[in-house]
């Protein structure tokens, strides 16, 4: 499947993006607050190839961020699906060169309307480090709501992290900025991440 907005597609990868996707992550700016750096072009390879599987599991349904003139400028997704509960956990990483320029707020738009109009989801969850800032800057400006502080949340090799856990319900998105968005969804999602 695929999501299209304004300027931005979101497709799934294959192994044609692998060597993008490792330029763009092998900075280190960019997987800082990551529990995975990239030090090898295998390693997105190994990652790419696993992806259909992980999307039939239900355990991560990843698109590759496309620009028209630039090709791959990041990946987004969601993880942590709760059936039960109508949940899912976002994250999103861009090429430093991508940072401030939109694009989070369009590929947030386009997962948004993915999850709230065709998964049945009725609440995204986005975890940010305490000390990351401008990821807490970005997620609040796009609507998210800050909920709390979770302790000891990730494990990195680097060392444990307290996590800031933010919330969008469907309401929420409903007035927020990400709404008005022109999204086109084509194509159907893996019937794993349909909670309806
Ligand atoms: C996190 C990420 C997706 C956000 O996308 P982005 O395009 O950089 O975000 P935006 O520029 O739209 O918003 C960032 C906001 O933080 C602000 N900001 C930047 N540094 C800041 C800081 N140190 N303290 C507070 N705010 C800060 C920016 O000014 C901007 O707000 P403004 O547009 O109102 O001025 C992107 O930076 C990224 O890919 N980072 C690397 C991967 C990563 O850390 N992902 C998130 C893991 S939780």
């Amino acid at each position: 499947m695929e999501l299209r907005g304004p300027t931005l597609t979101l497709r799934y990868a294959g192994p044609d993006d692998a060597p993008a996707l490792f330029e763009l992550a092998r900075d280190p700016e960019v997987t800082r607050f990551f529990a995975w750096s990239y030090e090898r072009p295998e390693q997105a390879a190994e990652w790419v190839a696993g992806a259909p599987a992980r999307r039939a599991a239900g355990e991560l349904l990843e698109f590759v961020v496309v620009h028209p003139e630039h090709g791959p400028i990041g990946n987004t997704g969601l993880s942590e699906l709760a059936g039960r509960d109508r949940r899912a956990t976002i994250g999103t990483w861009f090429g430093r060169a991508h940072w401030g320029t939109g694009a989070n707020r369009e590929s947030k738009a386009a997962l948004a309307a993915l999850a709230f109009r065709r998964l049945g989801l009725e609440r995204l969850t986005a975890y940010t480090s305490t000390g990351h800032p401008r990821s807490q800057a970005a997620l609040e400006r796009l609507g998210f709501v800050r909920e709390g502080v979770l302790r000891r949340y990730h494990r990195h090799p680097g060392g444990i992290h307290d996590v800031v856990a933010f919330g969008l319900l469907r309401e929420d998105w409903e007035a927020s900025s990400l709404h008005d968005v022109p999204i086109e969804i084509a194509g159907d999602p893996p019937p794993a991440f349909v909670v309806r």
